[in-house]
């Protein structure tokens, strides 16, 4: 019995697995189960934090070296689809100048991901919008220097 009740347990996993696979593709299933560069980050160069009209928050940290993104994490507390595009604005903006950062959007993100259901859409473009907001509020701290 308890056998059964593990391989059903399986069976659904995979089977769940298999439907995000088809609705979201690859590299967004591969980064929800793996994201990478997420977490906060100790006096970045570059910030922000943004909530969505889902009411989902993103935040972007960015460090520069060199007039290069160094570092780069995100974090969120929205859905699986927003960590997959925090994690993907992220890998984006490393070793990216000011100039090249500006053409990080959501719209690169979404072609980055091979697209995302339409209702998803939207965590892209927080992910974009907060990194140029991140990239914004470096540009202002250069500035003051
Ligand atoms: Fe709000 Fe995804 S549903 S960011």
């Amino acid at each position: 019995m308890r056998e059964d009740l593990k391989e059903a347990a399986m069976n659904l996993q995979e089977k769940i697995f298999d439907d995000t696979k088809n609705a979201f593709g690859v590299p967004a299933f591969e980064r929800w189960q793996k994201p990478l560069y997420r977490g906060g980050m100790d006096n970045p160069d570059g910030y922000a934090r943004i909530t969505g009209p889902c009411k989902d928050t993103m935040e972007i940290f960015l460090k520069f070296e060199n007039d290069r993104v160094k570092e780069a994490s995100f974090e969120t507390d929205g859905c699986g689809s927003s960590v997959v595009c925090g994690s993907f604005a992220a890998e984006m903006a490393l070793h990216k100048t000011p100039d090249e950062l500006l053409y990080v959007t959501g719209e690169d993100i979404l072609e980055r991901l091979g697209g995302l259901p339409e209702v998803e859409r939207h965590c892209a473009f927080l992910a974009g919008e907060t990194l140029q907001e991140a990239l914004n509020n470096y540009m202002i701290g250069q500035q003051r220097k």
